[in-house]
């Protein structure tokens, strides 16, 4: 298939790139560089250094391009951030892509992957999570995404466009072959903040508070490794062109794991002493966040491989210790 990747140069595009070469895919991908990276790219796959916002240029790109499906990662996640400037992911998330709606539209373009999050969810109410779980954000990010898969509902509905929406729970690792070597630009994640701590690029790291009810009273999450993350977009991308069926499914690893935890493994795979001291609680963070993608197991027959926690941090550490 001939695939158009927005958003193909960033840390999740870049996995999702390599895995459809990978399978052997035509991949263009269109990227405004603006936490993309050069070294993130392909010589295999065509570059379009474009912004969703140009609308001309993504109608050109569309037109030009004879597309089967897009992929579509451009987006600002920062939730924190989102809570603050709400507008600048009103503008990029929700706004950039009308504009990808909208020329896929004209273009007649049907199918379409979407990169959703667990964040569309908020609190949980239970444990795992599920597809069927109240979608309520607790912040202005998640309800960008939780907004965008009304409209790809709609659109779905209008003009016959298929999408999977695909909601990550907490994206982490490297490529295992270790070919994607560009590192995320001032990361807030736990894991790229404990890598560049490891290097010594920061002197020390704080852990969000240790008074949760957890098993150590630090937050507990789902971190899912961007190799299964990539698998996954093309697992559905087949599913909804074989079905005709546009789906919303969790990726996780169903499993939970503490920061403390994650920061324990990290010392001991990178040998490195990782200063980290508690500080207050981090708002917006729920004690514990954990995925069921039984769904995704029975409609795409996809399965976490890489999401192990030795895997996931050694696989950080291999990109971070270049
Ligand atoms: N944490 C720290 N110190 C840090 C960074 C994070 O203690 O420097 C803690 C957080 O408090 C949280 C855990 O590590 O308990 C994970 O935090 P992240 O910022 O890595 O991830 P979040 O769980 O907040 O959110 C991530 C993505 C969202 C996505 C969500 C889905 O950033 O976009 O996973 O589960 F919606």
């Amino acid at each position: 298939m001939n695939i158009l990747i927005i958003g193909g140069a960033g840390y999740i595009g870049s996995h999702v790139t390599r895995e459809f070469l990978d399978i052997g895919h035509q991949c263009t991908v269109f990227d405004n560089l603006s936490s993309g990276l050069r070294e993130n790219l392909f010589a295999e796959a065509e570059f379009i250094h474009g912004d969703i916002h140009d609308l001309p240029s993504l109608l050109d790109t569309m037109k030009n391009g004879s597309f089967d499906a897009i992929v579509h990662l451009a987006a600002f996640k920062a939730a924190g951030e989102s809570m603050l400037k709400p507008e600048k992911y009103s503008h990029n998330n929700i706004s950039g892509t009308i504009n990808i709606l909208n020329a896929a539209s004209i273009h007649g373009i049907k199918n379409i992957v979407f990169s959703s999050s667990a964040a569309v969810y908020g609190e949980p109410q239970y444990l795992p999570i599920d597809e069927n779980h109240p979608t309520l954000p607790e912040n202005y990010y998640g309800f960008t995404k939780l907004e965008i898969e009304r409209f790809l509902a709609w659109y779905d509905k209008l003009k016959n466009i298929r999408y999977a929406s695909l909601r990550y729970f907490n994206a982490a690792g490297y490529d295992v072959k270790g070919r994607i070597k560009g590192l995320e630009q001032n990361p807030a994640n736990l894991l790229p903040v404990i890598m560049e701590t490891a290097c010594g690029t920061r002197k020390e790291m704080q852990i969000f508070g240790n008074d949760y009810d957890t098993k150590d009273g630090t937050c507990v999450r789902d971190y899912i490794h961007v190799n299964d993350l990539a698998s996954g977009h093309a697992l559905s991308l087949n599913y909804i062109i074989k079905n005709d069926k546009s789906i919303i499914v969790n990726l996780g690893s169903e499993n939970g794991f503490s920061v403390t935890e994650v920061l324990e493994t990290a010392r001991k795979i990178t040998g490195r002493a990782i200063p980290a001291k508690i500080t207050g609680r981090r708002s917006g963070d729920p004690a514990k966040l954990t995925a069921s993608s039984a769904i995704a197991q029975k409609l795409l027959n996809w399965k976490a491989k890489y999401s192990d926690m030795e895997t996931l941090i050694k696989t950080s550490w291999d990109a971070y210790s270049k």
